[in-house]
């Protein structure tokens, strides 16, 4: 009889499949709109290198890594090699040089903790944030890139949290909750620990690409063309995955004593990484390991307050895969305060 109901719990989660991939569908941006991300970034990459020629111009985030959903903003970092620029005039410089081109609505933000430039193309209507010499992130970009190659059911499963996040008020970090990427590197760690793995440790692996950057050695194992079939002893279907993930980050997860860590490809202890206890503002009440500069805790955002809130969101979000009639439809019904 156990078996049976086993069966028809796995039966019942698999009628999910189809309207969860429906919704990922959904959200994927359109070949018109990458074209248009493009078009954008070939204007830009040329107004900058007209006025700094040793400068580069790179995409980083949504835009870059993959887990971007339809209609996002596009960010970009700005490399040069100036040891002693002055960020704030930098950035003015910039603004005016894009403001006298066609673009519109472009401000520079100089003071904001990380100082941009600001601008929507009329255009495409796309609108794009531009950063200096945040290369770190530009390497993180490329490794979810990577992971995403490996195994479909990632980028399924990051756009359907993400989607979950957004619609649910809990991925605004300003508002103690999580960002996107911390998302994705809970999905990336989620898959790592499925039992057959569904991703490798890319970081545990053989070097193939390695840059050093503000003295942190970035190396992971980037060939991953190789990896097509890492994955594929594992069967499992989106909507478990979805299931599995909620009820991870709901009732199995360890918050007192774990930190995932997509780097190690395992858990780590929160003694190990001597964040067991608050400083200054860092509280590790969720701890996320950032895959290149481990002591950054991407839970750092998160208050006594907040906690609470992701907890119930994620448990509310499990309740409902388990027992709701229509879990795609009300597992993303907008959070009402
Ligand atoms: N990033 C980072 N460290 C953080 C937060 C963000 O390095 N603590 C970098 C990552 O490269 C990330 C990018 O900034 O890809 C953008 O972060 P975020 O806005 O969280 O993610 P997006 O992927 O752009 O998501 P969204 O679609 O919500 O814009
Ligand atoms: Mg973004």
């Amino acid at each position: 009889r156990i078996f049976k109901r086993q069966m028809q719990c796995r039966m019942d989660i698999d009628r999910l499949n189809a309207p969860f991939l429906a919704i990922y569908d959904s959200l994927i941006p359109t070949e018109e709109e990458k074209a248009k991300q493009k078009q954008l970034f070939t204007l830009l990459e040329r107004l900058v290198t007209k006025e700094w020629p040793e400068a580069r111009l790179y995409i980083y985030g949504s835009c870059g890594n993959s887990f971007g959903v339809s209609k996002s903003d596009i960010d970009l970092c700005l490399a040069i090699d100036e040891a002693n620029i002055n960020k704030s005039e930098f950035l003015l410089r910039l603004a005016d040089i894009l403001q006298s081109d066609s673009l519109q609505n472009v401000q520079a933000l100089t003071r904001a903790r990380v100082p941009i430039v600001k601008l929507m193309d009329p255009v495409t209507g796309i609108s794009c944030d531009i950063c200096i010499n945040n290369v770190l992130a530009v390497i993180n970009t490329k490794l979810l890139r990577d992971y995403a190659k490996i195994d479909a059911r990632l980028r399924q499963l990051a756009f359907i949290v993400k989607h979950w996040a957004k619609s649910r008020g809990v991925n605004e970090t300003y508002h103690g909750t999580l960002s996107s990427y911390a998302y994705v590197l809970m999905c990336i760690h989620f898959l790592q620990h499925r039992r057959p793995a569904i991703l490798p440790c890319l970081q545990g692996m053989q070097t193939t690409y390695s840059v050093t950057v503000e003295n942190v050695e970035c190396s992971f194992f980037d060939q991953v063309d190789k990896l097509r079939d890492f994955g594929s002893h594992n069967k499992e279907p989106i909507a478990r995955l979805v299931w599995g993930f909620f009820n991870y980050w709901a009732y199995s997860h360890d918050y007192a004593n774990s930190v995932i860590s997509v780097r190690t490809g395992s858990l780590i202890s929160k003694r190990e990484k001597d964040w067991t206890r608050r400083v200054g503002n860092d509280r590790h009440l969720i701890c996320i390991e950032d895959p290149f500069e481990i002591s950054h805790d991407l839970g750092r955002v998160v208050d006594k307050y907040s906690i609470k809130v992701l907890r119930e969101e994620f448990e509310r979000a499990a309740d409902i895969m388990q027992y709701d009639a229509n879990p795609c439809v009300k597992l993303f019904e907008p959070y009402v305060p």
